[in-house]
């Protein structure tokens, strides 16, 4: 599905560069002229240049012209780093206010530092956890203004001097907290993987946070062995259906996909689950054991929370292992510790970004994980819609009422 129909405005502002904003009904707060100048580089508003001397008059020049820079530039500009400005410019979503629509806007392009690489970026994925950081109640709170995207794909343009894992032209993926959504990212030499030929650029941006995820939770924590059965809810989300292509179609284990209707329930069961369960309609624990008996699962993957968490938590087997990945539902369940004692049970959390830092190799053996089985045709991402940069806020709208199915993109080209 491609979505042409957002109501995003382009409007021409006098003596300036072109400013995009998409709107989605959300309000908007200060609204910001114009970046760039018709010359292209300087900000079209005048400056106040304070002169020599430690006068009052300097000093209220120098009030006035704060003033104006910060009421007339936009905040990307206020926030460049030294070294910006070589006249590139490019589109970028901006997060300016938590929990306000995300705006188009254009940024000037900096000069890459020895150890990084520019990207020009195809396409970047739109995870749950994107929604959650631009709402400042992610694990992790950027300062304002930030560019919110943590995977991408593309093509490198240039490299810094120290950089000896990527070239010029190269397809790589990429993944870091912040960056994605603009055409283009600068990001460090560590963060890139390059995509083998028969990966397409649009196949590869679904792998790094959903695959990346589905193996370390399954192959990494829960040590999921062939024939075991493996309970997923929210089943049919972009991680949940990577959950269920890497539990069939590499560890041969079964898969009972637990989702909230009997659409996303179908699609679950089209993509490799052997059995479904709609968790809105009754007691997920009850419709397991219907399914696999008293026995119950061997591994299950949770990233609803809450009741949801419970349920799956009692339909484990003996030595049963449960993987917490998210709290989509809203609520943090407590875990009642007389389950896990009675049947060996093993509940564990998984947080995929922190292995970056804490543990790269296995990090990045879950990346070229997820590019050799996609190059091998040992799974098949779903990408379910595919938005434009200018609708943004359209894609987060799609992801938070519950309407995405798969992978959800941002197309920059
Ligand atoms: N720990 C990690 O490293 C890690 C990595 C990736 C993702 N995650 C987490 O895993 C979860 C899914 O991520 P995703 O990117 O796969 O998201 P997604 O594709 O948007 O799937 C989210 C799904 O959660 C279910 N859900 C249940 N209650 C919900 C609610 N109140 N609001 C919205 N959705 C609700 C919905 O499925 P139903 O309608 O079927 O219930 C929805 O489709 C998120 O909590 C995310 O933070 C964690």
């Amino acid at each position: 599905m491609r979505r042409e129909d957002c109501d995003s405005t382009g409007s021409d502002t006098p003596g300036s560069g072109r400013r995009r904003r998409a709107h989605c009904g959300w309000s908007w707060a200060v609204p910001r002229p114009p970046f760039r100048s018709a010359a292209g580089v300087a900000p079209a508003v005048p400056f106040f240049l304070p002169c020599a001397g430690p006068s009052l008059s300097r000093l209220v020049r120098l009030a006035m012209a704060a003033l104006v820079c910060t009421r007339w530039l936009p905040r990307s500009w206020l926030c460049r780093r030294p070294g910006q400005g070589c006249g590139r410019h490019y589109r970028a979503a901006l997060c300016t206010t938590l929990k306000q629509p995300l705006a188009i806007e254009e940024v000037a392009s900096r000069a890459v530092q020895p150890h990084e690489v520019r990207v020009d970026v195809h396409f970047c994925g739109i995870n749950f956890a994107d929604i959650l950081v631009c709402r400042g109640q992610y694990q992790e709170r950027p300062h304002l203004p930030f560019t919110p995207g943590m995977e991408f794909s593309g093509t490198v343009l240039e490299t810094g001097a120290d950089v000896n894992t990527v070239k010029e032209g190269d397809c790589v993926i990429g993944v870091s907290i912040l960056h994605g959504m603009a055409e283009e990212c600068i990001t460090d030499q560590k963060n890139l993987w390059q995509v083998p030929e028969k990966v397409s650029l649009r196949e590869a941006a679904t792998l790094p946070i959903s695959y990346g995820t589905a193996i370390l939770a399954l192959e990494h924590r829960a040590h999921t062995q062939p024939g075991e059965t493996v309970l997923v809810t929210a089943a049919a989300g972009a991680t949940g259906l990577a959950v269920i292509d890497v539990a069939t179609n590499v560890l041969q284990a079964k898969v009972i996909a637990a989702t909230g209707s009997d659409e996303k329930c179908k699609l679950a069961m089209q993509r490799g689950a052997q059995f479904s369960v709609n968790y809105s309609q009754g007691s997920l624990k009850e419709a397991v054991k219907e399914l696999v008996g008293r026995s119950g699962v061997n591994v299950a993957i949770d990233m609803v929370g809450g009741d949801i968490f419970l349920e799956a938590l009692r339909s484990l087997a003996w030595e049963g292992r449960i993987v917490v990945l998210g709290f989509a539902g809203g609520s943090i369940a407590s875990v009642p510790s007389n389950l896990l004692l009675l049947k060996n049970i093993s509940a564990m959390g998984l947080y995929f970004g922190q292995y970056k830092q804490e543990n790269f190799t296995v990090f990045s053996k879950s990346m070229s994980s997820a590019l050799q089985y996609c190059q091998q045709g040992r799974i098949q991402p779903h990408i379910g819609a595919v938005f434009k940069l200018e609708e943004v806020n359209d894609a987060f709208l799609h992801v938070i009422q519950r309407r995405s199915t798969g992978k959800v993109l941002l197309s920059l080209k």
